[in-house]
């Protein structure tokens, strides 16, 4: 123990919102800026991890001391990058935010406007589900799970870690202009299999990161 509670640990971590691409201009996006992930592996780092970090988000700094650092677009991208690192993974954190839902055909030219029309339709398809592929394949390692929800955030999160068979899931309410989505702050409840959720007060995502990193150390140990 001590403050090097994950030394020897590799934990991958996953940040920002994917992108799925419309055209060569366009692309289904959400509102994840990637703090509340890279919190997440600036505290893996500084509690002795070797980190994989996979960000949407290369304009961002890179943390210091991490022993990878990828970067992908779209759900797919991520996909595969997070299978490739899976076997060699003791804990995933998945903070990214993936697109559920991506346009099915890609246009290789910037999409005109059609003269006359007030309307386009675009076709979307589902991405696959990438933690809960994760929560099927894992073998030893520790699964994190976020729930963005807007409401009835415990009941949903519910769902979410028994769907998914995630270890530990963390749940915020993407709702409030204060927490979640963009801000320094978020507010969280932890949720595990068969255990009494409990809720993390208003704080700097790097506290909020100590603290789920601190809980994952207590469960490994
Ligand atoms: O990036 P910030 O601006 O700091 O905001 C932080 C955050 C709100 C994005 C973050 O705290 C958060 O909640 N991340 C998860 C967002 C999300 O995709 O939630 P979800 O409830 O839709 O998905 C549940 C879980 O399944 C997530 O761990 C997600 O990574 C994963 N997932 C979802 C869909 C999908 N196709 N594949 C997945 O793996």
């Amino acid at each position: 123990f001590g403050p090097q509670r994950l030394s020897g640990q590799n934990v991958v971590v996953t940040a920002g919102g994917t992108q799925e691409p419309i055209d060569p201009v366009r692309y289904i996006g959400n509102r994840s800026s990637g703090k509340m992930g890279y919190a997440v592996a600036q505290a893996a780092v500084a509690m002795g991890a070797n980190v994989i970090f996979i960000s949407t988000r290369p304009e961002l700094p890179v943390p210091a001391g991490l022993h990878k650092m990828i970067y992908v677009e779209t759900a797919a991208q991520l996909q595969g990058t997070v299978s490739s690192v899976f076997e060699g993974a003791d804990v995933v954190v998945m903070a990214a935010a993936v697109a559920d839902f991506k346009p099915a055909q890609y246009v290789t030219h910037k999409i005109k406007k059609q003269p006359n029309t007030t309307e386009m339709q675009l076709t979307l398809d589902r991405t696959p589900d990438i933690l809960a592929t994760l929560g099927q394949q894992k073998t030893h390692q520790f699964l994190v799970g976020f729930a963005a929800e807007t409401d009835d955030l415990l009941q949903h999160a519910q769902t979410k870690l028994a769907a998914k068979n995630v270890d530990l899931l963390v749940a915020n309410d993407v709702s409030q202009h204060d927490r979640g989505f963009g801000v320094d702050q978020n507010a969280v409840t932890l949720l595990q299999p068969n255990a009494v959720p409990e809720t993390l007060a208003l704080a700097d995502k790097s506290v909020i990161a100590t603290q789920i990193l601190e809980r994952v150390a207590e469960l490994l140990a």
